[in-house]
């Protein structure tokens, strides 16, 4: 693999082999075994793909959370070269190779960016739309592959790509879990050993709540949801919503469901000062 840290770079080597399609795999580094399966499937379609590592200042609307955010390239560029083959690129560039000039764009998603996560962390998709458009723009991607566990970055990245017209398939891919069920993150390592300890009741607390749907009506299932996350007093639920998987509309009643449509269970979890989020299928009964 080959490490790049300049723009001028990174497109001198894409253009030397030319070969496609090129995947790219956005990342904010601190590396776990969910961000290897995005690219292990990369690397399964595509002769070359682009990794990049960037923790986006602008998609932080917490100054603490940007200065807390675990950073280890080192550690990082060791696994990847368990899994990058030797025509493949990381790319690891700073903040003037992203933003050149401040980035003021402001992007409209309608209904996608005024739910769940959106009123829980203002400004946040408008950042994640920056860096992403940024990156699509320097690589020029056929593909890009993005972990499901982040539901709602992929439908708001999905519609980028729709209003940009740029054509780039958008491969999601299915949440790596730990052995207990906890959803890989790399906000997990910043857990303490208490709360990391009980955080496998996210799981299995939104797994109870996709099989009550024969029996129970939304709000019941919300309240249930409510009252496991926080009997032990270690955690705060954000919001628990269940909405389908295009225009993130959340439901109030299950009569709302259609046949046509695919359901999702989204929960948001504060452990302290840590966020945690996760996701399942929900299925019609
Ligand atoms: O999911 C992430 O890690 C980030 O939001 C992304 C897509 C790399 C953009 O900074």
């Amino acid at each position: 693999m080959k490490v790049l840290t300049t723009v001028k770079a990174l497109q001198h080597q894409l253009k030397q082999p030319d070969k496609s399609p090129v995947g790219l795999v956005p990342t904010m580094g601190a590396l776990h075994e969910g961000h290897l399966s995005l690219m292990k499937n990369a690397a399964a379609d595509c002769p070359v793909i682009v990794v990049s590592i960037y923790v986006n200042p602008t998609q932080f609307n917490d100054k603490d959370d940007l200065r807390n955010y675990p950073r280890n390239l080192e550690k990082d560029l060791g696994m990847l070269a368990t899994v990058l083959r030797e025509d493949d690129i990381v790319f690891t560039p700073d903040d003037k190779e992203i933003y050149p000039q401040k980035d003021t764009r402001v992007f409209d998603f309608g209904n996608l960016d005024k739910v769940m996560e959106a009123l829980h962390r203002p400004g946040h998709f408008n950042g994640v739309a920056q860096v992403v458009s940024r990156l699509f723009e320097i690589v020029k991607p056929d593909m890009a592959y993005f972990g499901i566990k982040d539901f709602q970055q992929v439908a708001v990245v999905r519609e980028l790509v729709r209003q940009s017209g740029s054509g780039i398939r958008i491969v999601p891919n299915p949440i790596v879990r730990e052995a207990d069920g906890l959803a890989m993150s790399s906000r997990n390592q910043l857990l303490d050993p208490a709360r990391r300890k009980e955080a496998p009741v996210i799981y299995r607390t939104i797994s109870a709540a996709s099989r009550m749907l024969r029996k129970n009506d939304i709000p019941e299932i919300k309240d249930f949801v409510k009252k496991e996350i926080e009997r032990s007093g270690n955690f705060v639920l954000e919001y628990f919503e269940i909405v389908d998987d295009i225009e993130l509309i959340p439901l109030k009643r299950k009569t709302e469901m259609k046949d046509s449509s695919k359901y999702y269970g989204c929960i948001a979890v504060r452990a302290g000062r840590i966020r945690l989020i996760d996701n399942i299928r929900i299925l019609l009964v």
